[in-house]
């Protein structure tokens, strides 16, 4: 045999699942003799590519985590008090290794499948439970985007739930103070939706003003000063006027918590509780309220409810009410929010219970006092009078320029105002830090550090503040934040909740719409590094030199790959990169003179966000309807474009469509929204049909999003982190959105979209590392391998079931939607099929949308045949339990499909009477017997959970019976 020296392990046979021989027997199933064949049945020649992409060409792994070392290391870790809502945490190696590093973790989906979820719910709730006793708050979401579209999701929360005498009340006070991202991003959130913003110091806040709806204040406030704001929001109420805080969490350990003074909302971020602050993101905002707005808050509450059997079980709740699913009448557009990243900061909360939450808040408070007694022997000033981590210094001109030199000869990053320094403490600086700070600001002066005596000065440290601001009440008392804090009970706690969840590890997760496809090892290896987690948002951009090549390279593929001019990185989602490019073109009309412009037309079967985002960016929707093919109706279409001519601001579209088609028409749709004055918005979520084969722009859309954490590999983390560039064309980029304090986005750029200049950057190499790994060919051949995948699985399906919406041809794009409807002859609901294929060991796929009483399946590119047939055999099996209830021969109501999902403790039990064997219960396939995923609970009833709201952790005792059963 001879050796080949340089084998070329080729990245793309590791994402893309079958193999060349798969290949063959799958073209031949589908009845095609070649992949080429089948594209060109299925995506329309007139918008096919005429050449490649032009992208590099593909790396191996090894070479590629070689490179981006080096580029890495071109991001310096300076030591960071800049503060401002991001700061350095210790992220507990325990959690580090087993949640963030670990696809059991990573690699799950939004919980919709609750029977199968029940770790990541619970470890939600504990998020909620720590939330709810920090803030002094009735209740909390399960995460939003950060800190700064968490305050625009209060406010307009607020605005839509006005008292009825504040009914035409429209303005929204915010506090100066408030930080400047903050105040940024509720600019640009308020005027479309009719907001009238008032920023001003607290001694122009007039309460009696019959216009204003609600105030915005930031607790401790961006000077680092703590005010007690309980007269203020006496007042407050008193006249009517909503008040919502921004708190710093980890100070409400401390801090009398703004619940207790009365605040209607409290937001903020759960970063610095172990979550790296990674330039800017992803971490986990919270959202805290009064029961009262429950059926108002935006994102995703995790309940409790019972299963079948009346145990207690986790659910999302109010789940038919998610703002987004209200479509126009919507709130918010949150859909993915930050799950990954509330986990983490929930396990914190676990791992150092209240007690440790409070000794490193003590720690931190301590450092940053012990500073500013040291800077006062110094000669300088420490201004702020009520503080938790971040101390004021009264600094001249001449003074600041010089600190600041000095600083970054000693690698230190602090934040600096007009006569002031402002230094924030956080739980990875020591001692030496302050050392280190005192040095700086002494060869400012003729005196030397040493002067500074700290010992007398540590033995004297306390936390004591005035003005009723010390914390007296408890917190973080249950059970649960209390239990497991040795390692190993930490650990084993996380392996419990980890064993309860079905994620990509243990089988296909074909959740259409979602591209639930390959997260690979080599891809999230970077993610961890230090050179990319811990550069704070706002440090100097030579100091983030790797970061802005990344940037800019994955800009250019990404404009590359949509056929567009360029792109930002800012929005944290698909439904915020919706929101962004509407607003870059509602600029684009107002910039010529038409600001008039919005109506925005959208078909019938969108995703519940696109109207959502629409009304958000001060839109009208009109619905576009579909035909009976699901493809829009196109005449329809023509007539409201024509009827809304004067007005009309945009159009809506996924391509491939919601149903799973290639239309035939889009690029006549394009045309009859550009003839009548429009823009042409393409939704990317179904973007893995198109990538090097097609592209928006090619098709002729003005501005699309793409979700990074569907085609671009980013992992879905169980519901998020999510990232949503949009990618526009040229007449679009001087509108694509800034950031107060850091340079992006276009000559007329729109405000902030998201807190961080650059969105959740340090999950940015991993759709980086996709691109560089599979080159321009690998890609194309993922995208031709998605749309072989999803017509294989049709043509074996198609004999057992109806598939709804095909092409001209009669292909699939790169999902379809099998329709289950008929069997609601005899009882079978598309949800009990749904449950009975978790007894197969597999997640459903998409339940009820786009088109009620079916399942849409996306497999995506990287799952193997084998895998393909192990799914197709497990819904043909169900066909045949099914035909046993038609028959005759399976009760109408006791059967394998209406008990579904069947757990452990059932077939285990003495007392077994189903009329059906326990094998065929939870071993209904051969296959099933060498990798049986278990639920741990029964079908859960969801209704109950509504009914019944409850969002904190359950009662101590319901653990203990756990453990016991
Ligand atoms: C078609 C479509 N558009 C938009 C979105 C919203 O994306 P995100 O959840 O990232 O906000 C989704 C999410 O599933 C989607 O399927």
């Amino acid at each position: 045999m001879k050796i080949d020296l340089n084998p070329s392990v080729k990245f793309e046979n590791r994402h893309n699942g079958p193999s060349l021989q798969e290949r063959v027997e799958m073209l031949e199933k589908i009845g095609v003799a070649s992949i080429e064949e089948l594209i060109d049945q299925t995506i329309p020649k007139a918008i096919q590519l005429e050449k490649p992409l032009n992208l590099p060409t593909a790396k191996s792994e090894a070479t590629f985590l070689k490179d981006f070392r080096k580029l890495a290391s071109k991001n310096k870790i300076y030591k960071s008090f800049i503060g401002l809502g991001y700061y350095d945490t210790i992220v507990p190696g325990v959690i580090l290794r087993n949640v963030l590093e670990n696809p059991g973790w990573y690699t799950a989906y939004t919980p919709y499948q609750a029977e199968i979820a029940q770790g990541r719910l619970e470890a939600l709730v504990n998020f909620q439970t720590m939330v709810m006793d920090l803030t002094g708050m009735e209740m909390a979401n399960a995460s939003l985007l950060d800190e700064g579209t968490a305050a625009a999701e209060a406010m307009n929360m607020l605005y839509a739930t006005r008292p009825r005498d504040k009914k035409k009340a429209a303005k929204f006070f915010v506090d100066e103070k408030v930080f400047v991202q903050t105040k940024e991003i509720l600019k640009t959130r308020a005027i479309p939706v009719g907001v009238e913003l008032v920023e001003g110091a607290l001694s122009d806040l007039d309460l009696t003003d019959p216009d204003l709806y609600g105030v915005m204040l930031q607790y401790p406030n961006a000077d680092g000063e703590a005010i007690n704001y309980k007269a203020l929001v006496d007042t407050a109420k008193a006249n009517n006027v909503y008040t919502a805080f921004a708190a710093d969490l980890l100070s409400l350990t401390l801090l009398t918590p703004p619940g207790e003074m009365g605040a209607d909302v409290v937001v903020g971020t759960t970063q610095r509780f172990g979550v790296p602050m990674g330039f800017g993101g992803p971490h986990a905002a919270y959202f805290a309220t009064k029961d009262a707005f429950k059926r108002q808050v935006p994102g995703r509450i995790i309940g409790i409810s019972v299963d079948k059997d009346g145990n207690k079980a986790y659910r999302m709740a109010l789940q038919t009410r998610e703002q987004h699913i209200k479509r126009e009448r919507a709130t918010s557009n949150i859909c993915t929010a930050q799950v990954l990243l509330a986990v983490m900061a929930g396990m914190y909360g676990v791992y150092h219970g209240p007690n440790g939450l409070k000794d490193i808040a003590s720690k931190i408070h301590g450092l940053a006092k012990l500073t500013g007694q040291g800077l006062e022997q110094l000669g300088f000033k420490q201004e702020n009078k009520n503080f938790f981590d971040t101390i004021k210094i009264k600094v001249d001109d001449v003074q600041q320029s010089k600190v600041k030199a000095f600083a970054l000869s000693h690698e230190m990053n602090f934040r600096y105002e007009p006569g002031y320094v402002y230094l924030a403490f956080d739980e990875g600086k020591t001692i030496e830090d302050v050392k280190g700070i005192l040095e700086v600001f002494a060869r400012t002066t003729h005196l030397s550090a040493d002067v500074v005596d700290l010992k007398p000065l540590i033995e004297n440290l306390d936390f004591n503040v005035s003005d009723g601001l010390n914390r007296t009440s408890d917190y973080m008392g249950h059970m649960i934040f209390n239990a497991f804090h040795s390692e190993h009970e930490m650990l084993r706690y996380i392996k419990r909740l980890e064993n309860r969840d079905l994620s990509l590890v243990h089988s296909m997760i074909s959740l259409g719409s979602c591209t639930m496809k390959l997260n690979a090892t080599a891809e999230m290896i970077p993610v961890t590094w230090p050179e990319f987690g811990q550069l704070h948002p706002y440090a100097p951009q030579d100091q983030a030199a790797g970061y802005y090549e990344l940037f800019q390279d994955l800009r250019n593929w990404l404009s590359e790959i949509t056929g567009f001019t360029e792109t930002s990185l800012q929005p944290n989602s698909g439904a915020q990169g919706e929101f962004a490019g509407l607003m870059v073109i509602r600029a684009y009309h107002e910039s010529r003179g038409e600001a008039h412009r919005n109506i925005a037309l959208i078909p019938s079967s969108a995703h519940g966000t696109n109207p959502a985002s629409a009304v958000m960016a001060g839109m009208k929707v009109v619905i576009v309807k579909c035909d009976d093919l699901g493809n829009i109706d196109i005449e329809d279409l023509k007539e409201k474009a024509e009827k809304h001519k004067d007005n009309l601001s945009s159009f809506l579209v996924t391509y491939p469509s919601t149903h799973g088609v290639f239309e035939e028409a889009i690029r006549e749709m394009c045309q009859i929204i550009h003839d009548n004055g429009g823009q042409v918005y393409m939704d990317g979520a179904n973007m893995n049909a198109q990538v090097g084969l097609t592209s928006p722009g090619n098709i002729g859309a003005d501005v699309c999003h793409l979700n990074l954490h569907k085609t671009f590999c980013i992992p879905h983390g169980g519901g998020g982190p999510g990232m949503g560039p949009i990618c526009v064309a040229k007449h679009l980029e001087p509108f694509l959105p800034s950031n107060p304090l850091v340079k992006t986005g276009g000559q007329e750029a729109i405000t902030a979209i998201s807190a961080a200049p650059f969105g959740s950057a340090s999950i940015l190499p991993i759709s980086y590392a996709y691109i560089a790994m599979m080159g321009r060919e690998g890609l194309k051949h993922a995208t031709q391998t998605a749309i072989l995948n999803a017509n294989y699985i049709k043509e074996r399906l198609s004999e057992y079931f109806p598939i709804l919406y095909t092409g001209s041809q009669g292909r699939a794009a790169h999902e379809m939607i099998v329709d289950f409807r008929e069997f609601k002859n005899v009882g079978i609901e598309v949800e009990d099929i749904a449950k009975r294929l978790i007894d197969y060991g597999f997640h459903s796929p998409t339940v009820s949308f786009p088109v009620a009483g079916t399942l849409m399946i996306e497999p995506t590119e990287s799952e193997t045949k084998a895998e393909l047939d192990r799914f197709c055999d497990a819904l043909i099996s169900i066909r045949e339990e099914i035909r046993e209830i038609e028959e005759g021969k399976a009760d109408a109501e006791n059967n394998v499909l209406k008990n579904a999902p069947h757990t452990a403790k059932m077939v285990m039990s003495d007392d077994w009477d189903l009329p059906y064997s326990r094998e065929k219960a939870v071993y209904p396939l051969e296959y099933v017997r060498n990798s049986k995923f278990w639920p741990t609970v029964r079908r859960i009833d969801s209704a109950y959970g509504d009914r019944n709201l409850v969002c904190s952790c359950i009662p101590t005792e319901d653990y203990e019976e756990e453990v016991a059963s």
